[in-house]
């Protein structure tokens, strides 16, 4: 959940983007930004955990178009990236924590991340958030990434 913050510290309240630096360094970040990404799926994070019901129980009906729209005007993808892939904030697609998960957390993050009131966001835009992400498509695999699988092969 901090790799990001762990490889450019000085930017975690950044609105911005990493840059690529070029070369091998960004081929490092990269591979350690996708790791990173890979351990985060596989641990129960704080939100994970919190909800624990079969997904399909409780996701809401969304609306996939809504929710990319919204995602880009609440400024969700300033932090957490265009298709959701991960920045200063976690990678939240294509396999979203369920549905009340997202909902409490949104509302009352424990982090660095803003809270986001029924006021500012209904339950429904939310809903329509969960939908996209749910969307999204699956990343490609690291075996799939060249770059990646040149450097496994040489070490
Ligand atoms: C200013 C940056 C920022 C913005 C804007 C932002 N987030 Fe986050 N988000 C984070 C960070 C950083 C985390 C990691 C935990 C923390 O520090 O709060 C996070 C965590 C989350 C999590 C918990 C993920 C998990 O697996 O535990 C969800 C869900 C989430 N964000 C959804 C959203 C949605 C939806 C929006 C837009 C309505 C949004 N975020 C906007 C930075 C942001």
């Amino acid at each position: 959940m901090g790799d990001a913050r762990l490889l450019a510290p000085e930017k975690s309240i950044s609105w911005g983007h990493a840059q690529p630096r070029g070369g091998l360094a960004a081929a490092v970040a990269l591979a350690a930004a996708l790791a990173g990404a890979l351990i985060f799926m596989a641990l129960p994070g704080t939100a994970r955990a919190a909800g624990r019901e079969p997904k399909a129980a409780q996701a809401p009906s969304g609306n996939v178009t809504r929710g990319k729209k919204l995602f880009t005007s609440y400024g969700c993808y300033e932090c957490h990236g265009r298709a959701a892939q991960g920045g200063t904030g976690p990678m939240l697609g294509p396999h979203p924590i369920p549905f009340s998960a997202l909902l409490s957390y949104v509302r009352h993050p424990a982090g660095n991340m803003p809270p986001f009131t029924a006021k500012v966001a209904s339950d429904q835009d939310l809903a329509d958030i969960f939908a996209f992400l749910s969307s999204l498509p699956e990343p490609p695999k690291l075996k799939d990434i060249p770059l990646l699988r040149e450097r496994t092969a040489k070490q």
